[in-house]
C-alpha cells in the first residue's frame, strides 16, 4: 500500500474522482423494518434510560440513510483499505486465549452455533449425519469444527493457507476429520450442486465482490440446500462498535487495524436482495441480544485490550452472545436454494 493509500485509509470519509468509483446497484428494499422503528422508538423513549436512548438514536438514524432504493458507492481505495493478510501474519491465534480471532470460538460460537444446529435439525429437516457441508472462509476452523462435530461431512475453504495448517492440526488434536482445502469464495473449487449445506459467516463483509460469492454458493449448493451466514451490519452503531471503539481508539482496541473497513459492511436487504436473485429463499435474521450497561462493554474491552481478560473471560463479561431480534450490529440467517 502506497503511502497516499495509507493516509485515505485512516480517513474513511475519503472520496475519490467520480470515475475511480464501482458502482454497486442493490435491490430496492421493500421490508418496512426501517419505516416501522419510529412507533417503537417513541414506545421506548418513553420507558428506557438514557443511555439506552443513545444507543438507539444511533441505530435509527444510520436506518434512515438506506431508504427503500439504495446506489452504493465504493471506491478503489475504500476497498483496498481490508487487511486481509492478517490471517496469514496471526494465524497462531485461532485458537489462543487471546487475539482477535478468538473472540469467534468465544463471543461469536455460543451465539451462532446453537442457532445454526436449530436450523439445520429442526426447520432445515436435516439430520447431519453425512450430509456435506461447506464452510466458506473457515480460516482456523472455529465454526467448522463444531459442524463437523454434528455429523456433517465437513470441507472448509480459505485463501489463508496458514490458517488452513492451523485448522488441520487443531482438528486431528481433537480427532475430527474434515477436509481442508485452498481457494476463495468468488472462485470455488467445487463442481456443481456438491453440498447440502454451504456456511459462509463472518466472511462476507471482508469480500468486496461478496454478490459473486453468493452467485459461486448457489452454483455449489444442492438443490433444496440450506445456506446459513452471519456478518455485520452497516449502522452508525456498527461504527462506533466495530471501527471506534474495537479498531481505531488506542483505550479500547481489540481488532488489528484495517480488520473490517465499514464500507464493506451489508446492510440484511443488501444480503437478501442478492439471496433472491440467486434462486435463494431467505428466513429468519436473528441478531445478537444488545448487550447490557456499553460502559461494561468499553471496561471489558479495555481489560481484553490490556490482557488482564481472557477472550473466554470477555465473553462472559460482554454477555450479548445470544441470539435475539436486534440485527442492528452483528445478524445471522439462513436461506434455502429453490429445489
Ligand atoms: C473473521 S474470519 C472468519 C473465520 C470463520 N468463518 C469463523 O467464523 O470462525 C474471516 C475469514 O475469511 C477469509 N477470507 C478472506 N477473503 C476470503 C475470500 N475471498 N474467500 C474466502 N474466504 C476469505 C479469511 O482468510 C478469514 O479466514
Amino acid at each position: 500500500m502506497s503511502a497516499l493509500e495509507f493516509i485515505r485509509c485512516r480517513k474513511p470519509g475519503w472520496s475519490p474522482p467520480s470515475d475511480t468509483k464501482i458502482r454497486i446497484r442493490r435491490k430496492a428494499h421493500t421490508s418496512s423494518s426501517a419505516e416501522s422503528r419510529p412507533n417503537e422508538t417513541r414506545f421506548i423513549l418513553a420507558i428506557f434510560p438514557v443511555w439506552k436512548r443513545v444507543f438507539l438514536w444511533l441505530s435509527v438514524s444510520s436506518g434512515k440513510e438506506s431508504g427503500n432504493e439504495r446506489t452504493r458507492n465504493l471506491d478503489t481505495a475504500t476497498l483496498s483499505c481490508i487487511d486481509n493478510g492478517i490471517y496469514d501474519r496471526q494465524c497462531d491465534l485461532w485458537w489462543s486465549d487471546t487475539g482477535f480471532s478468538s473472540l469467534l470460538q468465544h463471543v461469536s460460537n455460543p451465539w451462532r452455533v446453537p442457532y445454526f444446529q436449530r436450523v439445520l435439525a429442526l426447520e432445515g429437516n436435516l439430520e447431519p449425519k453425512g450430509k456435506l457441508l461447506l464452510d466458506i472462509g473457515c480460516g482456523g476452523g472455529v465454526l467448522a469444527e463444531e459442524f463437523a462435530a454434528m455429523g456433517f461431512r465437513v470441507t472448509g475453504v480459505d485463501p489463508s493457507e496458514k490458517s488452513l495448517a492451523a485448522a488441520r492440526v487443531h482438528a486431528s488434536e481433537r480427532g475430527l476429520s474434515i477436509d481442508y482445502r485452498t481457494g476463495s469464495g468468488d472462485l470455488l473449487p467445487f463442481g456443481n450442486e456438491s453440498f447440502d449445506v454451504v456456511s459462509c459467516c463472518d466472511v462476507l463483509e471482508h469480500i468486496h465482490n461478496w454478490d459473486v460469492v453468493i452467485a459461486e454458493v448457489a452454483r455449489v449448493i444442492k438443490p433444496g440446500g440450506i445456506f446459513v451466514y452471519d456478518t455485520i451490519n452497516r449502522t452508525l452503531i456498527s461504527k462506533v462498535l466495530f471501527i471506534t471503539l474495537a479498531q481505531d481508539w488506542s483505550f479500547t482496541r481489540i481488532f488489528p487495524p484495517n480488520l473490517h473497513v465499514w464500507e464493506m459492511f451489508i446492510k440484511p436487504e443488501e444480503l437478501s436482495g442478492v439471496l433472491d436473485r440467486h434462486g435463494f429463499r431467505t428466513f429468519d435474521i436473528q441478531g445478537t441480544k444488545p448487550p447490557g450497561n456499553p460502559l461494561k462493554m468499553v471496561m471489558a474491552m479495555r481489560k481484553y485490550n490490556r490482557g488482564r481478560i481472557t477472550a473466554a473471560e470477555f465473553g462472559k463479561l460482554v454477555g450479548g452472545s445470544i441470539a435475539g431480534p436486534n440485527i442492528d450490529v452483528n445478524y445471522m440467517g439462513y436461506a434455502i436454494q429453490s429445489a
